[in-house]
Parts: C-alpha cells; sequence; structure tokens
C-alpha cells in the first residue's frame, strides 16, 4: 500500500457518518490472506455477493446451508464491519426446485414467507440492511418478469416487505436496481414503484442503487449518470423519506481509447463525480463498491472482455480510482 495514505477510506468516511463497503465473497476470503486485510482495513460495511441468494443458499428444497455467509458475517463482526444482506427475491439465481416446479400462487406466496423468515430469523439483529427485492424494474419500465411475479403477481413486492419487516423488526429494507441512477424511465417506474409502496404503508427505508457502469460502449450497461441527473434523482428518492444506498458501484473500461493511463483518469473522475454527489445528499448512508481489487470481479466473466472496474488493481496497488473516492471524502 501507499504510505501516503495515512487515513482509510473506512475512517474517512465515518467522519462523514456514511458506511463504505464491499461485496465480497467467500472463495476469496478463504483463500487470500492479502484480500482480508484489505477488506478490513479500507471499509466498515460487506455486502454478501452470492452466499446469499435463494439457489445457492437452498440448492435442494426444504434444506438451507448457511455456512458460507456466516463466515463473511463472522468475518466482518470481527472486523466491526456492517452487513447488507443481498438478496432475498431476485429474478436471477434462484433454485431449479423452485423455477422447474408449477407453483400455485398459493404456494408461491408459502415459499416466500418460508424463505423471508428462514434466511431473516437465522441472521436477526446481525443484517444491518437487506435487498429485500433486487432488480424488480424491467429496462422498459414495467415490472421485471420473475418466477415470483408470474406466480404471485405484482404485489410479491408487498408482501415481501411486509414479511421482512416482521421477520426482522431492526433491519433496513431496500429495494434495489440497476440503470435506475440517472432520470429517465426506468428510474421513473423505481420512483413510482416506491411512492406507491409508501402510500400504502409497506415498510420499506431505502432505496439501492447499484451503479454498475461502463465508460466506453458496452451493450448491457449503464452509462455513468450526469452530475445533475443524479443529483435531482437522489433527491427526489430522499424527499420521500427513504435513505440512499450506492450498492454495487464499478466502472468498466473495456473499449475505451488513450493510453491505460488515461482510461484509469478517466475512471478515477467517475467514482470522484459519483461519491461526490451522493455525499451531498444527507440521506446517503451507504456507498458500496462490487468488490473491490481487480483480482476477483465478476465484470471480465459477465461481458466476455479483460476488464479492470475497480480501485484496487489484481495486486491490491490502490488506483487512481482508490484516491479519487479517497479524496472525494476528504472533501465532503
Ligand atoms: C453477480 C456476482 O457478482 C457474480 O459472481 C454472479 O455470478 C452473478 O451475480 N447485480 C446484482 C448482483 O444485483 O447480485 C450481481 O452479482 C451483479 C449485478
Amino acid at each position: 500500500m501507499d504510505t501516503t495514505h495515512i487515513a482509510s477510506l473506512r475512517s474517512l468516511a465515518k467522519k462523514r457518518d456514511v458506511l463504505i463497503g464491499a461485496a465480497a465473497n467467500w472463495r476469496a476470503l478463504r483463500t487470500d490472506y492479502a484480500y482480508r486485510e484489505v477488506l478490513a482495513q479500507e471499509f466498515d460495511l460487506l455486502t454478501t455477493e452470492n452466499e446469499l441468494k435463494f439457489g445457492p443458499l437452498s440448492p435442494r428444497p426444504n434444506a438451507y446451508d448457511f455456512g458460507p455467509a456466516e463466515e463473511l458475517v463472522d468475518f466482518a463482526q470481527a472486523n466491526d464491519m456492517k452487513i447488507r444482506g443481498h438478496t432475498l427475491l431476485w429474478h436471477k439465481m434462484n433454485p431449479d426446485w423452485l423455477t422447474e416446479n408449477n407453483f400455485t400462487r398459493h404456494q408461491a406466496l408459502e415459499l416466500l414467507h418460508k424463505h423471508i423468515f428462514t434466511v431473516m430469523a437465522y441472521f436477526r439483529g446481525e443484517v444491518y440492511a437487506w435487498d429485500v427485492v433486487n432488480e424488480p424494474i424491467h429496462d422498459n419500465g414495467g415490472l421485471r418478469d420473475s418466477f415470483w411475479l408470474h406466480t404471485i403477481g405484482p404485489d410479491y413486492i408487498e408482501y415481501a416487505f411486509r414479511w421482512a419487516n416482521q421477520a426482522d423488526p431492526n433491519a433496513r429494507l431496500f429495494i434495489n436496481d440497476y440503470g435506475t441512477e440517472d432520470l429517465g424511465t426506468k428510474s421513473d417506474s423505481l420512483y413510482n414503484l416506491v411512492k406507491d409502496l409508501l402510500r400504502r404503508g409497506t415498510p420499506i427505508n431505502g432505496v439501492g442503487l447499484q451503479m454498475h457502469l461502463s465508460i466506453a460502449d458496452s451493450q448491457d450497461f449503464v452509462k455513468p449518470p450526469t452530475v445533475q441527473d443524479l443529483e435531482e434523482n437522489l433527491r427526489r428518492f430522499a424527499d420521500l423519506g427513504l435513505e440512499i444506498h450506492i450498492t454495487e458501484m464499478d466502472v468498466q473500461i473495456q473499449n475505451l481509447s488513450g493510453s491505460m493511463e488515461e482510461q484509469l483518469e478517466r475512471q478515477a473522475r467517475v467514482y470522484e463525480d459519483v461519491l461526490t454527489v451522493a455525499l451531498r445528499n444527507p440521506q446517503l448512508k451507504a456507498f458500496v463498491l462490487w468488490g473491490f481489487t481487480d483480482r476477483y470481479s465478476w465484470i471480465p466473466k459477465a461481458t466476455g472482455r479483460p476488464d479492470a472496474p475497480l480501485p484496487f488493481d489484481e495486486y491490491y496497488q490502490p488506483k487512481p480510482a482508490y484516491e479519487a473516492l479517497y479524496r472525494a471524502l476528504q472533501a465532503a
């Protein structure tokens, strides 16, 4: 580590009363000492990258394996980090036994109830915030198809929040999505959805904006929002009384032209702009990266191309993006 960094990101974030986090996975935590060191040193919030998704958690009906998630929770607690539980409901990474059976609406509601209570009760008091519903909005603005939507109907979302609140009344409950960072159809839909949920008295505490960004063209990924759009979007969610978490930030540089140095500088600017704008909003309570080292980023696998989307390189050296986050926190 560069010795000019006398502080860590987490110590700077603490002064601003915001949590700074990273998604972490069990495999890396188990096998990589440097990974554990940097994670605990720089971050005070840990999101479970895959270990609490329904499929990995319950590959067979009526059986849950909490082992890997527990190891992440234990690590976080040992290092005085809070936990973001990701995620109770999603359209992806569900167990085959769930999606390949023809459950009725009634059965699906029972399964939903059981899943939420089983998982949240197990970690009651240990998980600070849950992504109760992940990626519920389709890119066209409608509700996204999923096992839950087509078996239960649109009210699966409200059921999920109400049961989550019963299962752990102290947990902060979030709805989380991507492509909802700027102003536009998708983000309007998310806004209208949460506004409606609130109007109906649904216990929802906050909105998670994933912030998976790509600077150059990459089909399925979101362009960095303009500073103005982001600011206004955060303001309207905050005005509803909701907390805001940036939940999964990474910034792809694949397909960019220019030297590696220039690419990394551009990437750093995106990180700095997003964190700076987010910190201006008093409802911003957590800022989370999707990983922290390029060594284990999901992006190369997801896009099929090499990339370097995170603030630490493969050898745990801080990149310009790290300096950018550091500066943004210092300035806040
Ligand atoms: C990703 C993980 O990082 C990968 O390891 C896994 O193969 C697929 O899921 N949005 C989300 C996360 O909400 O759960 C996804 O995580 C990345 C996109």
